[in-house]
């Protein structure tokens, strides 16, 4: 099926979570000054009705709504109300997340599993189930994009970061998926793997109470630290995306600093692939 050149997407309608901050303020404002119809939000309303605000008053077309992605029904809220301001969605940008880096899993409260899992992972099931069939059902060319991370694709021995990991293959996993399914429809799909970005992610304090409330553990220092001297910037993360999109990528990623994890990861893989053809060789069922 075809798909649209990027500047068709000027006058559709773009939903990005996690846009009150970091790689989804940036890819909010991108989008808009692209043309776009831009429906922002993000679990922190003040935050949120700031960055809106700031893109309003530079003659840009946004609305926002506080959404918890980690919540199903304020998912569908979210859809609803931007269908009821701006028309068919033809962009979601399933961004919001959190960190849990530098914890070891076996330490790691259940408290905080759960919070990890629903936010980076159930958010993306939330808009696969409410806002992906508006998608398929007004039949328009359409984006959707997932962020994972490059903890989707390798665990990096020097960070600790197993459950961050764990979520971040899921959604990698569901972009496969939904690639493979949507083939012959107008819903293009993409997953977003940025290496490091300095933004606010090593702050923890969203975790609502229904998950046990904010939380501030010690080891996020150890990432704040890492993303604000290592880190692209989040309008550098943006401009990467709208590249991306131009040249019909699926996976997007933000620089080669993981090369050698993610070859040696691969290698194993393939070693252990020899090893199973060379055992199925010498023994029969
Ligand atoms: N910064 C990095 O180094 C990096 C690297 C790889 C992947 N990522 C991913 O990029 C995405 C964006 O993160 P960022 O780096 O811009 O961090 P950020 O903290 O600056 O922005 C994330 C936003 O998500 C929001 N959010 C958190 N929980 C939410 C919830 N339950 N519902 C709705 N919104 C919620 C936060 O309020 C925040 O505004 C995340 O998925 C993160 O895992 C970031």
């Amino acid at each position: 099926m075809t798909q649209p050149s990027p500047n068709t997407w000027s006058g559709k309608t773009a939903i990005v979570t996690g846009a009150a901050s970091g790689i989804g303020a940036a890819t909010a404002e991108l989008l808009a000054r692209k043309g776009m119809k831009v429906m922002l939000s993000d679990i922190q309303p003040v935050q949120l009705a700031a960055a809106a605000t700031g893109l309003l008053a530079q003659g840009l077309q946004v609305a926002h709504c506080a959404c918890d992605v980690s919540d199903a029904d304020s998912v569908k809220t979210l859809a609803d109300f931007t269908e009821a301001t701006f028309g068919n969605i033809h962009l979601a940008f399933n961004n919001a997340g959190i960190a849990m880096h530098g914890v070891p899993m076996h330490e790691m409260p259940l408290g905080d599993w759960r919070w990890v899992s629903e936010v980076n992972m159930n958010s993306i099931i939330h808009s696969i189930h409410h806002i992906l069939p508006r998608m398929l059902h007004h039949g328009d060319p359409a984006f959707f994009l997932n962020t994972a991370s490059i903890g989707g694709l390798q665990v990096n021995p020097a960070w600790m970061t197993g459950a961050y990991s764990m979520t971040k293959y899921a959604v990698v996993a569901m972009s496969e998926g939904l690639e493979n399914e949507l083939k012959s429809t107008a819903v293009r799909v993409a997953v977003l793997c940025p290496s490091a970005v300095s933004t606010n992610l090593s702050d923890a304090h969203t975790r609502p109470e229904r998950l046990g409330g904010a939380t501030d553990r010690p080891q996020q220092g150890f990432l704040r630290e890492a993303i604000m001297r290592t880190g692209a910037t989040p309008s550098y993360v943006a401009r990467r995306i709208w590249q991306a999109m131009e040249d019909g990528e699926f996976y997007i990623l933000t620089d080669a600093a993981a090369q050698p994890v993610i070859e040696a990861r691969h290698r194993r893989i393939e070693a252990a692939v020899s090893r199973a053809a060379a055992f199925r060789e010498q023994h029969s069922n």
